[in-house]
């Protein structure tokens, strides 16, 4: 596989993830959530709310072969936003993104990174080290609260 790279969201990045990221809960999320909730999540989650998200978080892409496969957002220590292209599922990109941030998040200080993982990235958050801390109630439904400890 061709080196994946992570890199700060540029403006002309909204459209291609805005289509990832519905691709992303039709194809993957889907199989956890209704397709109404499905459907509300993909308008929440438009280009115009990437380029909003941008001003208020640090986004990021990964990268490969000039292609955004994937994104995480984090403000400080919390991670918001984490979705992998699903062609590209698997391959460690998810873990790439988690690494980037967990790195810049330490260095800031932090002692520890949180998520809050839906029904279908539970398990991902898990595999790569985070704990469950509490569950919470969203309007996407169920979340769970996870942290893992920064060295
Ligand atoms: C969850 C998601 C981000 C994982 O990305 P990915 O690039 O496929 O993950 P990686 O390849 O880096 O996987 C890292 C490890 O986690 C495991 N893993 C990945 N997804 C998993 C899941 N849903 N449940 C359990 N383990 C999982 C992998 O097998 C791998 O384990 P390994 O150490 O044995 O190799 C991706 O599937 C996705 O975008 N899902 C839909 C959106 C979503 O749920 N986002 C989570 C935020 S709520």
């Amino acid at each position: 596989m061709t080196e994946v790279t992570v890199r700060p969201f540029r403006d002309t990045d909204a459209e291609p993830l805005a289509e990832l990221v519905a691709r992303c809960l039709r194809e993957v999320n889907g199989r956890d959530y209704p397709a109404d909730l499905i459907e509300r999540m993909c308008a929440h989650f438009d280009a115009a709310r990437f380029r909003e998200l941008a001003t208020v978080r640090e986004v990021f892409v990964a990268e490969q072969e000039g292609r955004a496969v994937g994104t995480v957002s984090r403000d400080g220590n919390k991670v918001y936003t984490m979705f992998v292209d699903p062609d590209c599922a698997g391959r460690g990109v998810g873990r790439r993104l988690m690494r980037h941030i967990e790195g810049l998040a330490g260095a800031d200080g932090h002692d520890h990174m949180e998520t809050g993982a839906s029904i279908t990235g539970h398990g991902f958050y898990q595999r790569i080290g985070y704990t469950d801390v509490r569950v919470s109630d969203t309007v996407f439904g169920i979340n769970y609260i996870l942290r893992k400890p920064l060295p």
